[in-house]
């Protein structure tokens, strides 16, 4: 069987999402005991322990199906966030959001528009449905939501905006969105992707998207997760809120019980958990001023992040610093995915990994190169 022939056409164009290397497959791959991960954006801290105390109760409960549509929550999001529950969807992971935003909207005759360095999976799932992808330039590394509302044509379903973005983690003002929504048309929906929330919220120009945007903007659709701040990677929760018509639209493709069981009960004590979330906001803040400080001062230079990684220019090609870092048992991330291969990213980790990857960093890195940047 010509197996090519008989799959989508569309899919020629879609290429796997490449994660960050495991810590298992370092260590397996070049027998190191001791490996650090800072290629995908985790949260150094660990989960939350109240959501971990829950996990470890309720595990004994494996064998029940879990309610399908997360009640409890829904609920809890929507009273957190001022909103209804009608407003949220909750999804495995925020990636399962997008997908299903995707297939809600998108067919062969449609545009998406998004920045060139936009969170990638945007332009990924886009391309699933067939649509035409339209990338737009960035200014100094930041979404230009100007340059993006003038790529809108009456084409155009869906506009990408994810702040703060993956890889460059910087972010769009509360004036720069409030003035891409007034120029959208109103059957153009904005998925706001905030994956980093929590990070940014602090910031005094970040936007208040929910509820206050959303109350103005029907066509908003905003995403945020647990997999970032509230250190639940692993279970697979995110969610989406946005005008009640469109989230049940999406809601009718979701798949029964999308979420697991101890995900829906380890995120429902997260939510509560507003020590660990500001634990976590403030420890992050501290080291990654503390790496970039010291990125800087060995020649790694890059755009300030409001997010718990950094995104650097490397010395040398990004894969190469990738390899070298990689046998000295740290793995970070380069970029050639998303073309930009002389550049890597790195996620803020504990103060000791921290500590780890400069020390590698200054073994691999060419002499010099740190002199020069002090000049
Ligand atoms: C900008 C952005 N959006 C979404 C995601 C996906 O998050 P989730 O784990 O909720 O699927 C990530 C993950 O790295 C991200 O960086």
């Amino acid at each position: 069987v010509n197996v090519e022939k008989i799959t989508r056409a569309c899919l020629q164009d879609v290429s796997p999402y490449l994660p960050g290397k495991p810590v298992a497959e370092v260590q397996r791959e070049l027998g190191l005991e001791k490996v650090i991960k800072l290629s995908s954006n985790e949260n150094f801290l660990g989960p939350s322990p109240k959501a971990l105390a829950c996990l470890k109760q309720g595990i004994d409960q494996v064998h029940i199906y879990p309610e399908g549509a997360s009640p409890l929550l829904r609920r809890a999001l929507a009273e957190q966030s001022g909103v209804a529950e009608g407003n949220v969807l909750i999804g495995n992971g925020s990636d399962e959001i997008t997908r299903l935003a995707c297939e809600t909207l998108l067919s062969p005759e449609d545009e998406v528009v998004c920045s060139e360095y936009a969170f990638i999976r945007f332009k990924q799932q886009s391309l699933l449905m067939g649509a035409r992808v339209v990338e737009v330039p960035m200014r100094d590394w930041v979404h230009d939501l100007q340059a993006i509302a003038k790529a809108v044509t009456p084409r155009t379903k869906m506009v990408f905006v994810a702040s703060p973005n993956n890889p460059t983690g910087t972010y769009n003002t509360a004036a720069e969105v409030a003035g891409l929504l007034e120029q959208l048309p109103s059957e153009t929906i904005l998925l706001l992707d905030e994956a980093y929330y929590h990070y940014a919220a602090p910031l005094s120009d970040y936007p208040e998207s929910v509820p206050s945007l959303l109350k103005k903007h029907r066509n908003l659709f905003v995403m945020r997760t647990f997999s970032k701040a509230y250190g639940l990677a692993g279970l697979r929760v995110g969610y989406g809120i946005g005008d009640p018509e469109l989230v049940s639209w999406l809601d009718r493709i979701r798949m029964p019980f999308n979420v697991n069981l101890p995900g829906q009960e380890a995120a429902l004590e997260a939510v509560k958990d507003h020590a660990f979330i500001e634990a976590s906001v403030s420890q992050t803040s501290r080291n990654r001023e503390w790496l970039r400080a010291e990125l800087t001062r060995l020649g790694l230079h890059g755009p300030a992040t409001a997010s718990n990684f950094l995104f650097v220019k490397s010395p040398l090609p990004g894969r190469e610093l990738f390899r070298k870092l990689l046998a000295l048992g740290v793995i970070v991330r380069p970029l050639d995915e998303y073309g930009l291969p002389e550049h890597i990213r790195i996620s803020v980790g504990s103060t000791s990994d921290n500590k780890t990857l400069v020390a590698a960093l200054e073994k691999v890195l060419p002499a010099g190169v740190s002199e020069k940047a002090q000049k």
